[in-house]
């Protein structure tokens, strides 16, 4: 039988809530530190050893439903020859960054042969994971594009948004291109064994509702038709994107991901009918004391029980570096515990 994970993200019957967090693998485990002293994060992503090694990590501490693939939204760039650095406290920065034909003209296709190392880190993940479904993902057209066009991360996506708006077919073919890289980075994954996928259109949430339907979700819907062969559950998330829900669920995702500042009944009623949800403790609260925390994790698993569609617990953005790293474990039994009682009644 598929694992619980699967069957909440197809909206099947579970006997408990599936529980994974995004950012699990990283910066809030000591684990994670000790084994990246004097690795970059990009020549980190791509050696085998260390990207099994950091993947099992939050699995193995937190009892988790689910292992992500660690690695990065950038990596199908570099693997197709951008130059393009992660810098600590930044993010990712790109020296050439793509604004005009000329530039996107240069910019190469991805190659599945240019990943080969990405599939062996995720067979060598999945022959360790035994039962726990590893979930694989990539970077949604838009966000890719922000980062490539803007030469690193930006507070308000102007260039992004001038081009958008003043030159659309040159920003459509950037985010075409985008979403053939982000595709094959996922068929790698999913061809190697991983059983699920995210598609992270993190800062979608800087357009309205009328730009994103114009000129981002007929891109996002390419990468879900693309994979489609698969036959695998897949989520779609980006921050602040309460607004944007209606039209992201739109995409092709079998699960919606639900950011933290939206009650889950709300969002409930703005995705497909039968589209599963995912999320939405806010990553902070894991930061306030236990008796307080407790009862929101309670609030959440309940509303993911009351929603028709299946629930998949997780953070509404991804675990913060300060985290206690005894928290995430606890927020896992408690999912655990009550969806159990909930559904046993
Ligand atoms: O556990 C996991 O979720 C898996 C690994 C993962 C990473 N990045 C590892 C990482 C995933 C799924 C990502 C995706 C990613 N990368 C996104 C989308 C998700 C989101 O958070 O919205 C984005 C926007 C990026 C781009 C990126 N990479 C940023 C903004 C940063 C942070 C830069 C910083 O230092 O503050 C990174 C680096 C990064 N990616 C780290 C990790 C663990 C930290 C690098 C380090 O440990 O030095």
């Amino acid at each position: 039988m598929a694992s619980t994970l699967v069957r909440a993200a197809l909206s099947q019957p579970v006997d408990h809530t599936p529980v994974w967090f995004m950012r699990q693998a990283g910066r809030s485990l000591p684990e994670y530190r000790e084994l990246r002293k004097g690795n970059a994060m990009l020549e980190a992503c791509r050696t085998p050893d260390l990207v099994t090694e950091i993947t099992l990590q939050p699995v193995r501490r937190h009892g988790v439903d689910a292992a992500i693939f660690f690695s990065d939204i950038v990596v199908p760039l570099q693997a197709a020859g951008v130059d393009v650095v992660i810098e600590p406290g930044v993010g990712p920065v790109i020296s050439t960054p793509v604004r005009t034909r000329a530039d996107l003209d240069r910019l190469p296709e991805l190659d599945a042969e240019a990943l080969s190392d990405i599939a062996e880190s995720v067979t060598r993940i999945v022959a360790e994971l035994g039962d726990t479904p590893l979930i694989g993902f990539a970077g949604a057209p838009f966000t890719v594009a922000s980062y490539l066009i803007e030469g690193g991360p930006s507070r308000n996506h102007e260039k992004t948004k001038a081009m958008m708006l003043g030159d659309p077919e040159l920003f459509s073919a950037i985010l075409a291109k985008l979403g053939r890289m982000s595709a094959t980075f996922i068929d790698v994954q999913l061809s190697a064994g991983a059983r699920a996928f995210q598609l992270f259109d993190s800062w979608a949430g800087y357009l309205g509702p009328q730009d994103y339907r114009a000129a981002v979700l007929p891109h996002s819907q390419e990468v879900f038709a693309a994979l489609s062969r698969h036959d695998v559950p897949s989520f779609h998330f980006g921050v602040q994107t309460g607004e944007l829900l209606a039209p992201m669920s739109e995409a092709g995702s079998t699960v919606m991901g639900v950011d933290f500042r939206v009650d889950l009944a709300a969002a409930s009623a703005r995705v497909q009918p039968g589209q599963a949800l995912q999320g939405n403790l806010d990553p902070a609260m894991l930061f306030a004391p236990w008796e307080v925390l407790r009862p929101r994790v309670e609030q959440i698993v309940r509303a993911g029980l009351d929603h028709p569609g299946g629930h998949v617990f997780n953070l509404g953005h991804g675990v913060l570096p300060a985290t206690d790293p005894a928290v995430p474990g606890l927020v896992v039994e408690e999912v655990h515990r009550v969806s159990r009682e909930v559904l046993a009644e």
